[in-house]
């Protein structure tokens, strides 16, 4: 699998499955725009694949802020002189708290980010691709959009599988378009969004995993990679479950 030639725009990419996904790409041959709400930390990797005789520029983004966003497409087209890859991964979980229990708060960012930022940053690099002869997309969806997942997390689990009808639909709206539009849907994976649990949680979920253990970011990373190439060249609108069998159990 070889990126050479390619741009890619990673969200969420500062850590977890978004930094695997970019340091992989960008390892492959792509040159990667690293953006992430957490700037600091997205320079860091940025530097960090640089180091490794890669190219990665980075920016600060809310994915949930249309100008934000749309200056995130700009900005990788200024840098790198066009847009092919998208991986649309930077999301947030939720307190566990049953659903009436839910302020309108926690339900409106959650939604905010994992669906509309998720479809904020799709319909920028669908343009982009339209105007351009096309790309691929990657939805980091979850387990979490396929089925229930423990209690206490229904605003993630409706925006994930919000994130999975979108992926669906959008790869219909595009399908003559030479744009595939994929998501992933990944098992319990040792990154900060599950490491924010008490530990008693976070072996709770990863007790669900039927083979006994979590899987890294770099296997998830390896799975988008692949959606996302020319390999895949007749693979859209599906969701990719990276589980180890966890939805089939
Ligand atoms: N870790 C898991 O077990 C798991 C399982 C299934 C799906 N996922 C999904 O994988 C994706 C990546 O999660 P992760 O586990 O690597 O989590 P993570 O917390 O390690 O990384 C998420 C990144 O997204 C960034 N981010 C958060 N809100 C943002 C915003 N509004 N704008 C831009 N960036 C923002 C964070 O700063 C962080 O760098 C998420 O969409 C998550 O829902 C994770």
């Amino acid at each position: 699998m070889n990126f050479d030639g390619k741009v890619a725009l990673v969200t969420g990419a500062a850590t977890g499955i978004g930094e695997a996904t970019a340091t992989l790409l960008a390892a492959r041959g792509a040159a990667v725009v690293i953006a992430d709400l957490d700037e600091a930390l997205a320079e860091k990797v940025a530097t960090a694949i640089r180091g490794d005789g890669g190219r990665a520029a980075f920016i600060g983004v809310d994915v949930a802020d249309e100008a934000q966003v749309e200056a995130m497409v700009d900005f990788t087209v200024a840098e790198f002189g066009g847009l092919h890859l998208a991986v649309n991964n930077a999301g947030i979980s939720q307190p566990e708290q049953r659903t009436h229990e839910m302020t309108a708060q926690v339900w409106d960012r959650v939604m905010n980010v994992n669906l509309r930022g998720c479809w904020l940053c799709l319909r920028a690099e669908a343009r982009h691709f339209l105007a351009n002869g096309g790309g691929s997309i990657v939805n980091v969806a979850s387990g979490a959009g396929l089925k229930a997942g423990p209690p206490g997390l229904t605003a993630y689990v409706a925006s994930k599988h919000g994130v999975v009808g979108l992926t669906r639909n959008a790869a219909i709206d595009y399908i003559r378009d030479n744009i595939r539009v994929n998501a992933l849907a990944p098992g319990t994976t040792a990154t900060s969004l599950l490491k924010a649990y008490p530990e008693e949680t976070q072996r709770a979920y990863a007790a669900l995993m039927p083979c006994g253990r979590m899987s890294e970011p770099s296997e998830q990373a390896e799975a988008i990679a692949w959606l996302l190439s020319d390999q895949a060249s007749y693979v859209s609108g599906t969701v990719l479950e990276a589980d180890m069998a966890y939805l089939q159990k």
